[in-house]
């Protein structure tokens, strides 16, 4: 079996070098009792740390390994390299499984960590609570580098994004904090989410979704307190440990408004790639100004939207429903097949 972290591609440990020295990578890799044997308190370690990037760090460990033999030139040439027997690799799925145990991810014939675009449509949700799990600047880089290959009308890739973790992240959340009991309403939205007026089909589809969400919480649709409490964690972004603002020039037409859904569209496709959640959040755009003056946009360019971007809390009940879909009748029409 071999791990992939992005160019470096090295067999795993636990396949040519036997599962106690894979245990014994991971173990030093998170600075634990090097035992060679994976107990509960390793699970545990493992699972606080950001998967690709626990996976890089123990094909570095490989690699510098590797490299330290005299044989090393010619190690990957070798016809007879062992491939594992099915008892290897089964040992090796309890050591390695343990980082790796995003579900939907699959190996590529090369072996690389791959999700299949069906698994990622199907998988993502918006997900209200996140783990503190940090997510590396390289993996938050690839993933925006990814999805701007989305398509946009002439080409005119219309997106702008602000990308926050750590310092600056707790600042904004502090900043707004106190503020949020006087201004419920945020200090003046930068545009209108929704017409006033929002009619039918919409009306219902939107009053649903609200209602399914505080129902997985336990909250009464009455107790319009505990339900403002709920909508307060967007302004912590449920806890993610990335925030992310789509931001884009104010000249800018509806087709290049549809250009930047998309962009955000892919970035939530290709960090389920990454075994990554998002929650997309309008409810950002009341906090306009206060977002704007944060990241020193120019007076020519607004905010679209945020999102929170981390490993998905599995727990949290919040996470645990998905929101409905109209049939495909109600919305396509086919003719000519
Ligand atoms: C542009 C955009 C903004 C959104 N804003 C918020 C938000 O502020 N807070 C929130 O909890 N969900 C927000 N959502 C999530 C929607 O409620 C969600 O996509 C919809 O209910 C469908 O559920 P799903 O994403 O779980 O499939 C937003 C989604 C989009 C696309």
């Amino acid at each position: 079996m071999r791990l992939c972290s992005s160019s470096r591609t090295v067999d795993a440990y636990g396949v040519h070098s036997g599962v106690s020295r894979a245990a014994k990578v991971l173990q030093r890799v998170l600075g634990l009792p090097v035992t060679g044997i994976v107990g509960d308190g390793d699970i545990a370690a493992t699972r606080k740390h950001f998967t690709a990037d626990l996976i890089a760090r123990v094909c570095d460990e490989r690699l510098a390994f590797l490299k330290s033999l005299k044989t090393w030139p010619f190690i990957f040439c070798r016809s007879s390299f062992r491939k594992g027997s099915p008892g290897i690799q089964r040992r090796q799925g309890v050591t390695l499984g343990v980082v790796l145990s995003a579900r939907y991810m699959r190996r590529d014939r090369r072996g690389a960590m791959r999700m299949n675009i069906r698994d990622a449509v199907a998988s993502r949700f918006s997900c209200r609570a996140f783990l503190p799990t940090p997510v590396p600047q390289s993996i938050v880089r690839e993933i925006l580098e990814l999805s701007a290959r989305a398509p946009s009308g002439s080409n005119l890739q219309p997106w702008l994004v602000h990308a926050l973790t750590g310092e600056p992240l707790m600042r904004l959340k502090k900043q707004l904090e106190p503020r949020y009991g006087e201004l419920p309403r945020g200090d003046g939205p930068g545009y209108e989410v929704f017409p006033a007026k929002l009619h039918e089909p919409y009306r219902t589809r939107r009053f649903d979704v609200g209602l399914q969400l505080y129902e997985s919480l336990g909250i009464a649709y009455e107790d319009r307190d505990a339900r403002l409490r709920q909508y307060a964690r967007n302004l912590v972004f449920f806890d993610a440990p990335v925030a992310l603002f789509f931001v884009i020039e104010r000249t800018l037409h509806p087709a290049q408004w549809a250009d930047l859904g998309m962009f955000v569209q892919t970035v939530m496709l290709v960090a389920r790639g990454y075994d990554l959640h998002t929650c997309a959040q309008q409810a950002w755009v009341p906090w306009s100004k206060t977002v704007e003056q944060f990241l020193e946009l120019p007076p020519a360019q607004m905010l679209f939207c945020g999102m929170a971007l981390g490993q998905a809390n599995e727990s949290a009940p919040e996470n645990a429903w998905r929101s409905p879909r109209e049939p495909i009748e109600k919305w396509a029409t086919f003719s000519g097949f």
